[in-house]
């Protein structure tokens, strides 16, 4: 049965490519599959603790934006990671399945870890590993995110394979597999975990910051200006877009012609994506324009299709005890699908149970 599972660090607010890449993107799922959807407050700690109340207030907001970009809490599972201790513990033991050089050629961590990894935080190499642990403590099948997210999606894959590999005999013996939908000479016959389809398509898999077409949009930037915040007012928005960075050529008629022009190429997407079409259906309207045209265009979808989500946020936030709530009935719901997997892997490890 499919299932799908994703989820948003509560670092900072969330930004345009956020909304785009993941979580726009989750909505219309709720009704074709089961859904999870975590705020992922022990991935938010490996780049340094956090504020207290700065990690209370982001995990609130992350989950604010989560229903007022339509995630219906009576459709999907919406929770926080810290809440349910199977994460941390199939983190542990998927700590103990992926092997360290697996860890260190993940871009991500390079990234972040900088020049002196020696002093990152071990947590921020073991990120991926948590990361797996999310997706294969429920068991999920589909995982909705941006293109960035695309190599920790395949050492997920890598992680459940071994898993599945080197307890093959102990699976069947336990009866704990399901048959393998994809049987080959290589692959055990049963299955525990399954191998994950990473969803990442349509035009905004990567949102580029507003500054630069080369450099994702990101929270950590130190620019405001390079991304959309979505909990920026009108005012903000119009200012960002009209301040963003284009060449001087006019709009192309063909996707062919955005080649080389990231700005421009960025911002086609981001309106593509805000309306709902492909970046060929926005240049069949727009091809020879100027940015002159196109920016107020731009601003006001962006705003016509933000703002109401900006102000039912601030209307949710006004009342935290209902989000926690929320987030309270989720985890009540996801330990409910989480515990009765951990307690299989628990005997395939061989743990002795006592209680
Ligand atoms: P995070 O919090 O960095 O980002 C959340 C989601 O937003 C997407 N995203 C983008 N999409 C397009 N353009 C951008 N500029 C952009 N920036 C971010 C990300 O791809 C992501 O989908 N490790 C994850 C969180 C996570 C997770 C999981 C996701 C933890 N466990 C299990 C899926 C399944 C992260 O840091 O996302």
């Amino acid at each position: 049965k499919p299932r799908v599972f994703s989820g948003v660090q509560p670092t900072g607010n969330l930004h345009l490519g956020n909304y785009l890449g993941a979580v726009s993107r989750w909505v219309p799922l709720q009704d074709q599959m089961e859904t999870i959807f975590c705020v992922v407050d022990l991935h938010a700690i490996t780049a340094g603790f956090p504020d207290r109340g700065e990690l209370q207030k982001a995990t609130r907001e992350v989950t604010a934006a989560y229903i007022a970009a339509g995630i219906d809490p009576k459709k999907s599972i919406i929770f926080n990671q810290s809440q349910v201790r199977e994460h941390a513990e199939l983190a542990w033991i998927f700590n103990c399945v992926a092997r360290i050089g697996w860890m260190n050629r993940m871009t991500q961590f390079k990234d972040k870890a900088g020049k002196n990894r020696e002093n990152a935080s071990l947590g921020l190499l073991a990120y991926p590993s948590l990361m797996a642990a999310d997706i294969l403590a429920y068991k999920a099948t589909h995982v909705p995110v941006g293109d960035d997210q695309k190599q920790h999606l395949e050492l997920t894959r890598d992680i459940a394979q071994k898993f599945n590999n080197d307890f093959a005999d102990r699976i069947k013996d336990l009866g704990v597999g399901v048959p393998n939908p994809e049987p080959s000479p290589e692959t055990p016959e049963e299955l525990f975990f399954p191998i994950t389809e990473p969803m990442i398509a349509g035009p905004a898999t990567r949102i580029f910051s507003l500054r630069d077409g080369t450099k994702k949009m990101s929270k950590s930037d130190p620019s405001d200006l390079s991304r959309i915040n979505l909990t920026d007012d009108a005012d903000a928005i119009s200012k960002k877009i009209r301040k963003a960075k284009t060449d001087p050529e006019a709009l192309p008629s063909e996707v062919d012609g955005l080649k080389d022009r990231p700005e421009a190429e960025n911002l086609v997407g981001i309106y593509a994506a805000l309306a709902g079409k492909t970046k060929a259906e926005v240049l069949t309207e727009f091809g020879g324009q100027q940015f002159s045209a196109f920016k107020p265009a731009l601003i006001d979808l962006a705003v016509e299709v933000l703002a109401p989500m900006t102000n039912e946020m601030r209307r949710l936030l006004a009342d935290p005890a209902e989000i926690d709530a929320v987030l309270k009935a989720g985890a009540e719901a996801a330990s409910a699908i989480a515990e009765p997997i951990l307690k299989d892997v628990r005997k395939v490890i061989g743990f002795l149970d006592v209680r």
